[in-house]
């Protein structure tokens, strides 16, 4: 088969890679008709997570038909079209039992396109298939499935639920991309009084107005310290949500929230951030940190499914997997419009 392959800090190929095989009897074979790049995989290629190796098939995020099932998978079977999640579940272990997926201490947890090959590629294996894949529901592309496999459940648990946001809060939302954007979405179905995005580029906030940010900031002109202190009459943002990744970010997060204010940080990060324990120590803040879990799947999968949240607009690009490489570029580039570009495989592409 043909896949994406990381070739260590900067370096990728779209090349030949050996076909995906069951070694445990809980694996399925997928056999992958959409994914696509998050910004978790640029960060891989920036060297922030070292812990990839070289060699290593990235993308954790597909929709595909189940090949091929292991002889301990119960609920699969050839042929069934599945989202294939971010996150694996052993689904017995002491933290998959609280639904800390994230944490699954049996070899689950982010793996795909991180400790395993990953979904970048015309064929995954999937460990875990019975509680780490979901069925998808007769109205539900596969597009719309696919923005399930990752950002709507990091933005709604790690952002949004992580942050308690309630109604009538003012939340703020540091970083635009489609998990800042998941995040503005979801904290919609909270009535929030004021959903204000920040982010470096003019596209991404213009996004982010269409996905339900009430006040946009650029931060490269204008100061988002200025614009939250007038909203909320000097108190700072109930809410302030990072989804970007980097110190400054993180430590512009911080400052946003208000006494008592709650920071709920997504974004990975590769350097050490500052917490500026001397300015904070008497503000009653929290701070939330975490990897997504995606334990909202099925909730999240019925509000797609009945209209509540309308995830088909995240897909701004469509490309064949043979031009990876320019789907990266594009991705990668916060002004070109792009929020989630898609790969599909060529029968797809020339059926669509
Ligand atoms: N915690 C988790 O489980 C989890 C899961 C998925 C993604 N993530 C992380 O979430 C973050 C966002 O993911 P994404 O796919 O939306 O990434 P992305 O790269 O598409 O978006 C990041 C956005 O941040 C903006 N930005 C960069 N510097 C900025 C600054 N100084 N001020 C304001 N905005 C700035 C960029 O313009 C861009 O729009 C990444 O760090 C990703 O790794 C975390
Ligand atoms: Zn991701
Ligand atoms: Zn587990």
């Amino acid at each position: 088969m043909r896949a994406l392959v990381y070739h260590g800090p900067g370096q990728k190929a779209w090349e030949e890679a050996p076909d995906p095989e069951i070694t445990d009897g809980g694996d399925v074979i997928v056999r992958v008709d959409a994914t696509t790049i998050c910004g978790t995989d640029l960060h891989i290629l920036a060297g922030d997570v070292p812990e990839v190796r070289a060699g290593r098939i990235l993308g954790h995020e597909a929709v595909g038909i189940v090949d091929e099932v292991g002889d301990e998978v119960h609920r699969l079977a050839p042929g069934d079209r599945v989202l294939v999640s971010c996150i694996s579940a052993c689904g017995t272990c002491r933290f998959c039992r609280e639904a800390r997926y994230g944490q699954c201490a049996e070899g689950g947890g982010w793996v795909l396109g991180h400790h395993i090959d990953g979904t970048q590629a015309e064929y995954v294996r999937v460990p875990y298939a019975d509680t780490s894949t979901y069925r998808i529901p007769d109205g539900v592309s596969d597009e719309e499935a696919l923005m399930l496999a990752d950002i709507l459940p990091t933005g709604y648990e790690v952002g949004v639920l992580a942050g308690g946001v309630r109604p009538g809060d003012v939340v703020a939302v540091v970083g635009a991309g489609p998990v800042g954007l998941s995040a503005i979405m979801c904290a919609r179905l909270f009535s929030p009084s004021h959903v204000v995005a920040i982010d470096l580029s003019d596209a991404r906030l213009k996004a982010a107005k269409e996905f339900g940010a009430d006040v946009t900031v650029n931060d490269s002109q204008d100061d988002p310290m200025a614009v939250i202190r007038d909203l909320t009459g000097r108190l700072g943002a109930d809410v302030a949500i990072e989804a970007v990744g980097t110190p400054a970010t993180f430590e512009l997060a911080v400052k946003l929230a208000r006494p008592g204010g709650r920071i709920a940080n997504i974004g990975v990060h590769g350097k050490p951030a500052l917490l500026h324990l001397e300015e904070q120590w008497t503000r009653d803040i929290t701070i939330t940190t975490g990897l997504v879990d995606a334990s909202s799947t099925p909730t999240l999968m019925r509000l797609v499914g009945s209209g509540q949240l309308d995830v088909g607009r995240f897909v701004t690009h469509h490309f064949g997997m043979d031009d990876f490489e320019r789907a990266y570029d594009v991705f990668g580039d916060a002004g070109s419009g792009a929020l989630k570009v898609v790969m599909n495989r060529e029968e797809e592409r020339s059926a669509m």
